[in-house]
């Protein structure tokens, strides 16, 4: 008799309706939050040359985004705002403005689809005249309390206009117990913060900075608030920190590059995790199907479901709209 293998791991990948009953994860539109860049103005789409396939939508177009979304089964859409060059100063202002850009986009969504989740960025960059996302000194170094001071405003002009998830991506230190603290006495009890506790100073962020248009404006780097990609274990007193202070779900970012943060994050702490396919990981799929060395939707799809593996409850994705469409062909 000839010798076998006691298991054939390869028996229940024989077929695709075996394959589908055996899979650990599944991936659907309601793991997805979509990233929307609003303008100023009516009727506009303004693509992104760095993030091909994505636009700028005054706000009208974010409301019919807004629909799009919930025609999909996607429950979140998130805001990020392309401040008018005029409105940015030194000192982010705008951002404390309850009819800026952003605060109007938020509430034409809550009026137009009240049931799709609005989460709002908390940081200055999208304000900031120096495209940092705090307040810098002489030196030139974001000064960490008055920034926060700042971000506490913004997170309640934001939840006054009708955010359901504020998230600070900012990284100043105390700032989700400040902005907790703040939300609970504005009577905003039920308003939800998603912590970027583990953001990485980045390369990955680069056609964002197109979006919101503030990579010409930046000085130097954000070194000194966002974390060094060397560090896992840091990432971990970040999210034990924002935990202790109120932080209802973490973010990481960027996404497919810290998976290893994920996993650690969801197997010490068992909360809600949620990552970010950020606009550098989108471009990169994008110039991959672009010379044919991979398959856009194949590459989409595959991406997705490794966040979904490494413990994610959702991912930010600006393929959002368009991988609910896959899911639900
Ligand atoms: C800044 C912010 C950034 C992103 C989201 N919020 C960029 C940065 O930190 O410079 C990046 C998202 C992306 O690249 O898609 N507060």
């Amino acid at each position: 008799m000839s010798s076998y293998p006691a298991v054939r791991l390869r028996r229940t990948r024989a077929s695709g309706w075996s394959r589908r009953l055996h899979a650990e994860n599944t991936l659907t539109p309601a793991d997805l939050i979509w990233p929307l860049f609003v303008t100023e103005g009516q009727g506009m789409e303004e693509p992104i040359k760095s993030l091909p396939g994505v636009s700028r939508w005054s706000v009208d177009g974010i409301v019919a985004r807004g629909r799009e979304a919930r025609d999909l089964g996607i429950p979140c859409v998130a805001l990020f705002p392309n401040t008018p060059a005029h409105l940015r100063s030194d000192d982010g202002r705008e951002a404390l403005d309850p009819d800026n850009l952003m605060c109007r986009a938020v509430r034409a969504l809550k009026d137009a689809v009240p049931e799709v989740g609005v989460l709002t960025d908390v940081a200055l960059d999208p304000y900031t005249s120096h495209g940092h996302d705090g307040l810098v000194d002489a030196a030139g170094y974001v000064v960490n309390d008055t920034t926060a001071d700042v971000l506490i405003g913004q997170a309640l002009v934001q939840a006054e206009a009708g955010a359901d998830i504020v998230a600070p991506s900012d990284m100043m230190d105390g700032r989700i117990g400040l902005i907790r603290a703040a939300l609970e006495q504005g009577g905003h009890h039920n308003v939800q913060i998603m912590s970027y506790a583990a953001k990485y100073a980045s390369a990955f962020y680069g056609p964002f900075r197109d979006a919101v248009g503030s990579r010409g404006l930046l000085k130097g780097d954000k070194k000194t608030y966002q974390m060094d990609s060397a560090n896992a274990e840091e990432a971990l007193r970040e999210v034990a920190l924002d935990l202790a202070e109120g932080a209802d779900t973490i973010m990481v970012k960027p996404g497919l590059p810290y998976l290893d943060i994920v996993r650690a994050v969801k197997t010490r702490f068992e909360v809600p995790v949620f990552a970010y396919q950020v606009s550098g990981e989108y471009a990169m799929i994008e110039a991959s199907a672009a010379v044919g060395a991979g398959d856009r939707d194949a590459l989409v799809l595959e991406t997705l479901m490794a966040f979904k593996r490494a413990g994610c409850s959702g991912v930010l994705t600006y393929y959002a709209a368009h991988a609910a469409r896959l899911l639900s062909a």
